[in-house]
């Protein structure tokens, strides 16, 4: 019993170094944490249960039977982040470079599996060399079925990367298909081929950052939701992140203890809108005035903010806040923020989150960059996103809704449940100077003429009462009121079920 006893430690022992304290130092020179030092911030102390730590890989070609490292370069296993139940894979770059092996592979399938089984998130802490090279097609088939567990658990539990070193060629895809990808600045990067065979391709000399770092994805490709400035700072982002989600499509997020009052008025919102209709304002106020708190957790903020989305909490449940920013390209809508609002919408309704929609748009963003970018099919899709939802939708119109981009911002006609205007909505079909530039085309050398038409205009439409007499809008509140009304809107949606037709799957323009 000794023995085997002592033998259990020595291997443990094995496990926890990893690859070696050698390149255990080497990690840390590079700014970044071990796979288990990484998991011990992640998770609630002592609450991680490890599996598989004596699995090693199966291969013998290249010397590889002589070297095993017991848990073959990924620590697995479950823990909780504030109480709530996580499942997570970590990989450990000190072994083999963190490289997958099918014996690795199967470990992190095996708590997809009981994840998915149990319903609870599965995070991921990625920092891979790729495809375990000596190991040649068992090392790919373990990457594909990673790959199908992540499309079978999309959609049943939330799926999160977070992207700490490598992660190149094919094993992007696995990330990819998750639901959020967190990235940590400086040490961790994602493409799909890298700057060498870049050069040799394309002749394009770009570094590794500049390709695939974390401010290239949350700047300009959209890639990645989150930039970090450290291992630390990111884990620590990630447990607020978590807090925020319902551990599965079967079970709602328990709800926190609010103490921020339902009715708590904010007089400076009726102020919020400045008297020039062109003049922008910060959306992010009207948010951060609104939900409980102020603790907006803002996704993709540098990238698209023609849009905003985020999580946040009204009476301690969360939400999904989508909202047009006036501050950026006046809030238009456009490709990249049209794809960035339906993807969000969408996780919403699959993990039953309401979904308050705060709008001020004035239509979509015109151009050739955007008709040759497909912006029929890329708007298309935040209209299908909103359209298909059935988690409650509650709306609110604080200035402009011009044109298709009203229809599109979850209006009543997308079956938006509850539908709000502040009385300095402007809900119609264009703006009044261009609407009387061509409905009163023939008037246009006289400036007079012109004056009173588009006088005359903005106060026929110009306003929210046309859309609230026809029902569109159910109420035209005061803005100070906000809070209060979208509550009492929100807890009155909490029993709501809806269902669409029965189908395979539906076909959202790609
Ligand atoms: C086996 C690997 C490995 C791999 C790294 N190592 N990548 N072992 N398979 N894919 C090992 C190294 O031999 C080394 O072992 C240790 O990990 C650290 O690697 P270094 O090169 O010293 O580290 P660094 O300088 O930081 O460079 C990291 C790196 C580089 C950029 C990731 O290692 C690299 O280019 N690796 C190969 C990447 C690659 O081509 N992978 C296959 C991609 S194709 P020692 O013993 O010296 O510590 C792919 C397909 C997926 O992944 C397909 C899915 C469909």
């Amino acid at each position: 019993m000794h023995d085997i006893m002592s033998r259990l430690e020595e291997k443990r022992g094995a496990a926890r170094l990893g690859g070696g304290k050698r390149r255990i130092e080497t990690q840390h020179s590079k700014g970044k944490l071990t796979a288990r030092e990484r998991i011990e911030l992640l998770l609630d102390p002592d609450s991680f249960e490890e599996w598989d730590m004596f699995v090693e890989h199966r291969s013998s070609d290249f010397g590889m039977a002589e070297q095993k490292v017991p848990g073959d370069g990924v620590v697995t296993g479950y823990g909780t982040v504030n109480g709530k139940l996580v499942f997570v894979f970590s990989q450990d770059f000190t072994v083999f470079g963190g490289s997958l092996s099918e014996a690795h592979a199967e470990k992190i399938c095996k708590i997809m599996d009981q994840a998915m089984n149990v319903g609870a998130p599965v995070i991921g802490l990625n920092d891979s060399g790729g495809a375990r090279i000596q190991e040649g097609v068992a090392s790919l088939a373990g990457y594909a079925d990673v790959f199908q567990r992540n499309v079978m658990a999309s959609g049943v539990v939330p799926q999160i990367s977070l992207i700490m070193g490598p992660c190149a060629g094919g094993a992007v895809y696995s990330p990819a298909m998750t639901d959020f990808i967190f990235m940590v600045k400086d040490s961790s990067y994602m493409f799909v081929t890298g700057p060498d065979v870049v050069k040799t391709v394309t002749h394009e000399t770009v570094t590794q950052e500049e390709l695939g770092g974390a401010i290239t994805h949350t700047t300009r490709s959209g890639v990645a939701d989150m930039a970090f400035e450290n291992d630390v700072e990111a884990l620590i982002e990630l447990r607020r992140f978590i807090d925020f989600l319902p551990p599965s499509n079967r079970a709602p997020g328990a709800p926190r203890t609010a103490s921020d009052p339902r009715d708590r008025v904010e007089a400076s919102l009726d102020t919020l809108i400045p008297a020039n209709p062109n003049k922008p304002y910060d959306m992010k106020e009207l948010i951060e005035k609104v939900v409980d708190d102020g603790d907006f957790f803002e996704i993709q903020p540098a990238y698209a903010a023609n849009i905003l989305i985020g999580f946040a909490r009204m009476e301690g449940a969360t939400v999904g806040i989508v909202a047009n920013q006036p501050m950026v390209l006046a809030g238009c809508l456009d490709i990249d923020s049209a794809r960035k609002g339906a993807r969000f919408v969408r996780f919403c309704d699959c993990f039953n989150i309401p979904i308050v929609t705060l709008v001020d748009v004035p239509g979509f963003l015109p151009g050739t960059a955007q008709e040759y970018g497909a912006i029929i099919k890329h708007g298309a899709k935040l209209l299908f996103a909103f359209a298909e939802a059935t988690v409650p939708k509650v709306t609110l119109i604080t200035r402009k809704a011009y044109g298709g981009a009203y229809d599109v911002m979850s209006s009543k006609h997308l079956r938006g449940d509850v539908n709000f205007a502040w009385p300095s909505a402007e809900i119609a079909v264009m703006g009044p100077k261009g609407a009387v530039e061509i409905i009163f085309r023939g008037d246009i050398g006289d400036a007079g003429k012109i004056e009173a038409r588009t006088e005359e205009y903005r106060e026929k439409f110009a306003n929210p009462f046309v859309a609230a007499s026809r029902g569109f809008i159910d109420d035209v509140i005061q803005p100070s009121s906000t809070r209060r009304r979208l509550c009492r809107a929100l807890a009155m949606l909490r029993g709501k079920q809806q269902q669409n037709p029965w189908k395979k799957h539906d076909n959202i323009p790609l």
